[in-house]
């Protein structure tokens, strides 16, 4: 009985903490919506999709950031036989940044996904991993940067920072605060 008591709680805490963050987040009926960088961002994104590497998922994923003096960084997908080598656009991209501009801040990302056609775009948020090493970047350079994805019925999504697709993070203070004991 406790139990469930205490998970009711924690499903509660959860929900009203997702949508604290989530708050933030705006949705756009369609691409033309969105600011003219973004759709810029958008569109170089689709083109890094071009350059996925994904024999296995046949599922092609761009990553395009832009940072805070105009330049461009763009990531696709990369597979591997060994499948759990595989690596997302999104980080892709973020290591190629930080190994070229390491002094670099980001001030946006978007990330998109063609169906397996090769032609149309197909809903995808970047997996838990992605957000996790994004939250890390804005950590080092302590600035948020936007995050923008394809979503359900032709939307497309606005994040104002990487933590706030990240409900519940796991970051350095954790272990800080472990050290402390
Ligand atoms: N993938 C990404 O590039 N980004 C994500 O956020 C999710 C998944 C890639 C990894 C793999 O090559 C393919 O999509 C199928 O999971």
């Amino acid at each position: 009985m406790q139990l469930k008591v205490e998970l009711q709680s924690k499903i509660f805490n959860l929900r009203t903490l997702t949508s604290t963050y989530m708050k933030d987040i705006t949705f756009f009926k369609k691409l033309d919506d969105l600011d003219t960088e973004s759709k810029y961002l958008v569109h170089k994104a689709k083109d890094a999709a071009q350059l996925a590497y994904a024999p296995y998922s046949k599922f092609h994923v761009g990553a395009a950031m832009i940072l805070e003096d105009g330049t461009i960084v763009t990531g696709a997908n990369q597979e591997n036989a060994a499948y759990p080598l595989c690596m997302c656009a999104e980080r892709v991209a973020l290591y190629a940044m930080t190994s070229l501009y390491p002094t670099k801040k980001i001030v946006k990302m978007a990330v998109v996904a063609n169906k397996k056609n090769h032609k149309e775009l197909t809903p995808a948020a970047s997996c838990g991993s992605c957000r996790q090493v994004m939250v890390e970047f804005e950590e080092r350079q302590r600035k948020p940067f936007e995050v923008i994805f394809f979503a359900e019925e032709g939307k497309w999504i606005k994040a104002p920072s990487a933590v706030s697709l990240l409900p519940f993070v796991f970051s350095k203070e954790n272990l800080e605060g472990d050290s402390k004991k």
